[in-house]
């Protein structure tokens, strides 16, 4: 079976102020396999949010390949590649980002209209999608009117929207309480299981490693192979 994602040989530098380059990322292998959900964990500064913005074609690698559904992403149009993500990826990143002007139904068809289809179906969808994260008696609030932890879970429906086949997670619940990570971390169990949707989610909270069904550690920029010593990580 193809990997969602394969990264192979990746390194990605950031170059700084002085002419010395920061290798942020090192020797990167990783199949991100489908229908996984793949839990990488990791200390402040290890490399994670890199890891997923490479491995999402968001940020490009000073080395190495990246390929999602079998396509080499750096060797397509910008075009291509912004229109493989839409159809392939949703996110959920650790602020939730939510248009204050608009509804929660409108918050959540949003990625509908840029990946610039017709959706006819769009504020059904949205209202399924609020119903799926317990929000589908709120379709007309505004996001100020949600808890963090509620706009998350608003967050969660855009992002599956989409109907995406991978769910890319970057400290998802880090900035909420025990009982709401508790939540967003349920809807990622049952997205996973019932839609087979394929999450990676990279986070600095080793208490969420249970929620994933493949386990890897992170440390100086890359990734260890599975079931490795994880050594003194966690923040
Ligand atoms: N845009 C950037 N420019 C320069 N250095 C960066 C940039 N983004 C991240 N870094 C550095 O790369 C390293 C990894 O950062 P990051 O991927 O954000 O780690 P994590 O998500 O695990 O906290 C850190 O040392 C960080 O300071
Ligand atoms: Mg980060």
């Amino acid at each position: 079976m193809t990997a969602a994602v394969s990264l192979r040989g990746i390194g990605k530098s950031y170059s700084g102020k002085d002419a010395a380059s920061f290798a942020a990322l090192h020797d990167v292998d990783l199949d991100i396999e489908t229908n996984e959900f793949l839990v990488i964990t990791g200390r402040s500064g290890c490399g994670k949010t890199t890891l997923l913005n490479v491995a999402s074609g968001l940020a490009t690698p000073t080395s190495g390949t990246v390929t999602v559904d079998g396509v080499d992403i750096w060797s397509i149009s910008d075009a291509e590649r912004s229109g493989l993500r839409n159809r392939t990826m949703g996110f959920v990143f650790q602020f939730p980002s939510l248009i204050p002007g608009l509804s929660l139904e409108q918050n959540v068809m949003l990625p509908l209209e840029f990946s610039g289809v017709e959706h006819e179906d769009g504020p059904q969808r949205a209202r399924e999608l609020l119903d799926l994260v317990g929000l589908g008696h709120r379709t007309e609030a505004l996001p100020r009117e949600l808890s963090a932890g509620q706009q998350q879970r608003v967050v969660v429906a855009r992002a599956l929207v989409n109907r995406p086949t991978l769910l890319l997670a970057d400290e998802p619940s880090s900035d909420l309480d025990e009982e709401t990570e508790d939540e967003i971390m349920q809807i990622f169990s049952r997205v996973h299981s019932e839609q087979r949707l394929t999450i990676a989610m990279v986070t600095h909270a080793r208490n969420l490693i249970p929620f994933g069904t493949r386990h890897l550690e992170m440390g100086d920029g890359t990734v260890r192979a599975d079931g490795a010593d994880p050594g003194a990580n966690g923040d």
